[in-house]
């Protein structure tokens, strides 16, 4: 992805990649490393990191709501963005803080795009008017092999219950984005050891910090 007309202070860091590649761990010692530097750091997720954001991560993801239209699975992902973006990140980054967000728009071309096989381009174009186009300064894509990343679950969500093929789908839809812009993404293999990764991250998010608050 491209940076688009982003000229706020803050910095957007995005980790992506499949189920159980340890995104949680590494944007919280990202987080960690952040705050003790002393930058103004707000850690969030998609989907489900506001009010409304909390009750659609329910719907799409208790396996009780069973089949979905990919379509309708797509809108309720984007209603996600849209709010988190419009209520908290975008404000956190107008006041220079550092926004780390456990998945973005990538996601959704990932997941309701290569996953469930609708047109990329066009999940793309409803994510990104989602989010006012609103781009990441970095994606870090935390690759894993979804034999390696699902045996870590035991009970399963609904995109989670996906067979292993829709997740390698969504890996290799990843590893693409990445690969068509590399001056905005990390890739890193997610059976390296945590603190081997961390550092990786650090290494990349450091120029980047800029105008950040303090
Ligand atoms: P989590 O397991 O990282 O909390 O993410 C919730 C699930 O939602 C995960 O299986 C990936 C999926 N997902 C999508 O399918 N589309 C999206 O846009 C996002 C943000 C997540």
């Amino acid at each position: 992805m491209t940076d688009g007309t982003f000229t706020t202070t803050g910095v957007f860091v995005c980790f992506e990649g499949g189920e159980g590649a340890g995104k949680s761990t590494q944007s919280e010692a990202l987080a960690g490393w952040l705050t003790e530097l002393g930058y103004a750091v707000r850690l969030t997720f998609e989907p489900g990191d506001t009010p409304v954001g909390k009750q659609l991560r329910g719907i799409v993801l208790d396996p009780a709501t069973g089949a979905l239209s990919p379509r309708t699975e797509a809108l309720l992902y984007a209603a996600d963005k849209a709010e988190h973006v419009d209520t908290l990140v975008r404000p956190a980054l107008d006041r220079g803080e550092v926004v780390i967000t456990d998945r973005y728009v990538d996601s959704s071309i990932a997941y309701q795009g290569a996953g469930r096989v609708l047109d990329q381009a066009e999940v793309a174009r409803l994510q990104r008017w989602a989010t006012a186009d609103l781009r990441p300064h970095l994606t870090v894509v935390l690759d894993v092999a979804p034999a390696d990343g699902l045996g870590r679950f035991e009970g399963r969500d609904r995109i989670e219950a996906e067979s292993v093929e829709f997740h390698e789908r969504a890996r290799q839809a990843f590893l693409a984005f990445a690969a068509a812009d590399p001056d905005h993404y990390l890739v890193l293999d997610a059976r390296a050891p945590v603190d081997e990764i961390a550092a990786a991250v650090r290494q990349r998010v450091q120029p980047l910090l800029g105008q950040a608050t303090r």
